[in-house]
């Protein structure tokens, strides 16, 4: 049986989020620069939209750029950024084709000017679209997102909009960026680190963990099939025990 007939289709995540991690790794092994790394992670970037797209999961969360990665040589966020640029304008057909609706998370505001804007396009450009929903993650990290987070809530209460009795989870979850998605049921990681890297760590709290030691730009279709798989396989507790789940 092919790795896309062992799936079970009604019961594939909603949210899929990942850490596309190993670029670098990647192009040191062929002699090259990181930059031709991240160029190849792209190929894999298309595989995993589209592949999600084709499967019906409503939601995939992609680490494109944390608030950390400010600190590599200025050369190599150049050439990020620009690929982005490049990436968001070529891409847009294909997320058209897809009924793909871009999304992005992060301090958008730190992004160059011409990043804001080609991704604002396409956001809008696709904001019609009902199919997956494509968030990328840049400038983010997740200390930044529940801080930001608090400080609205606080001014909020100040300005007794907000009653803190009302405080829970659920309305914790409506300050956040990524409010009004479910959170990730699945989290995967390549390239053989096991870390979460300041990425959704409210959200990931029950999400179930997947990491592979495939460096991102060889990470494709199938190997995203054996973490559906995998997933698959798993029992979600949620703090209960095995018997109260079956
Ligand atoms: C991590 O690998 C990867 C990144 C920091 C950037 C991810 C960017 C892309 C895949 C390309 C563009 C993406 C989009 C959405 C258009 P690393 O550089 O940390 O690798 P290493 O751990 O081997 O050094």
């Amino acid at each position: 049986m092919s790795l896309q007939d062992q799936l079970i289709k009604d019961r594939l995540p909603s949210h899929v989020a990942i850490i596309m991690d190993g670029n670098g790794r990647w192009a040191k092994k062929r002699g090259n620069s990181r930059v031709f790394g991240h160029k190849h992670g792209v190929t894999a970037v298309r595989e995993v939209t589209e592949t999600s797209a084709e499967l019906g999961i409503e939601y995939l969360t992609l680490y494109a750029f944390s608030t950390e990665n400010w600190s590599r040589p200025k050369t190599e966020v150049d050439a990020l950024m620009s690929l982005l640029v490049s990436t968001i304008s070529s891409e847009t057909k294909t997320l058209m084709k897809n009924n793909v609706k871009l999304n992005a998370i992060g301090c958008k505001e730190n992004l160059p000017s011409g990043v804001q804007k080609r991704l604002n396009e396409c956001i809008d450009k696709t904001s019609g679209n009902t199919g997956l929903t494509l968030t990328l993650a840049l400038s983010y990290s997740s200390r930044w997102e529940i801080l930001e987070a608090i400080k609205k809530i606080v001014i909020e209460v100040e300005d007794k909009q907000f009653d803190i009795s009302q405080l829970d989870d659920e309305a914790f979850g409506s300050y956040l960026a990524t409010q009004g998605m479910p959170d990730p049921e699945l989290m995967i990681r390549t390239s053989g680190e096991h870390r979460i890297s300041n990425f959704l760590l409210w959200q990931l709290a029950y999400s179930e963990l997947y990491f592979c030691d495939i460096l991102w730009p060889d990470f494709r279709r199938e190997d995203y099939y054996r973490a559906l798989i995998d997933y698959q396989g798993r029992e979600r507790r949620f703090g209960k025990t095995g018997d109260q789940i079956k």
